[in-house]
């Protein structure tokens, strides 16, 4: 039977040029989204709220965290890019996916992330729904880099907090790949590899 006890030991690795080993295991990564699935139940089980979760990266997490959300919600995708390699380039274009909502007031918001790093992309999507009248605005995302974070606006909830090397899988890619990985990996520096 296949287990995925904290003992099993997983290879580092490689994607294109980098060398990832890893990180956070799927049991950890399942485990603190049951948690956050509970403290997200508490405030907004009554509240119907609409999930915006933010495309390309976070499919997995919020896919895994609204499979544990047992109360009524919505659910939108959105995508915006301010991402390029391994680098937050802090230039980011636009939100797409909200066409087809003519109001967000009155309406409690939950952005759902996979990862917070400056917090810019969180500025600038909060401005971007604040201008539509979006004023119960939170977030939640899966990983935060609080030492990279110079933004507006901190996630209320998040997984785990994480120093700011470059890590992947579990939906966040390099240069596009390691999505489908089912494990967090983290880059190894270069002395390292
Ligand atoms: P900011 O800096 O605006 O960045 O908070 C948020 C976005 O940058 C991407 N990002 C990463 N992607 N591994 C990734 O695969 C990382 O370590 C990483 N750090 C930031 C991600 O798209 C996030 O939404
Ligand atoms: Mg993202």
């Amino acid at each position: 039977m296949l287990s995925f006890s904290k003992k099993i030991r997983l290879s580092n690795i490689t994607l294109q040029d980098r060398v990832f080993s890893p990180y956070l295991h799927q049991a950890e990564i399942a485990q603190r989204t049951d948690s956050l699935a509970q403290a997200l139940t508490e405030v907004y089980a009554q509240q119907f709220p609409l999930l915006l979760v933010v495309l390309k990266g976070a499919f997995r997490f919020a896919a895994d965290l609204v499979a544990r959300l047992d109360f009524p919600l919505e659910v939108e995708f959105i995508r915006l890019a301010s991402y390029e390699n391994s680098q937050s380039s802090g230039q980011i274009r636009t939100v797409l996916g909200l066409e087809d909502r003519l109001s967000l007031e009155d309406r409690p918001i939950l952005i759902v992330e996979d990862i917070v790093d400056t917090g810019l992309t969180l500025d600038f999507l909060y401005a971007q729904l604040q201008a539509r009248q979006a004023h119960q605005l939170a977030t939640v995302s899966l990983l935060f880099k609080p030492d990279n974070f110079r933004g507006e606006h901190p996630p209320a909830y998040f997984g785990f907090s994480i120093p700011p090397a470059f890590v992947v899988g579990y939906g966040l890619d390099y240069q596009g790949q390691g999505r489908q990985l089912n494990d967090i990996f983290r880059e190894k520096p270069s002395a390292e590899v």
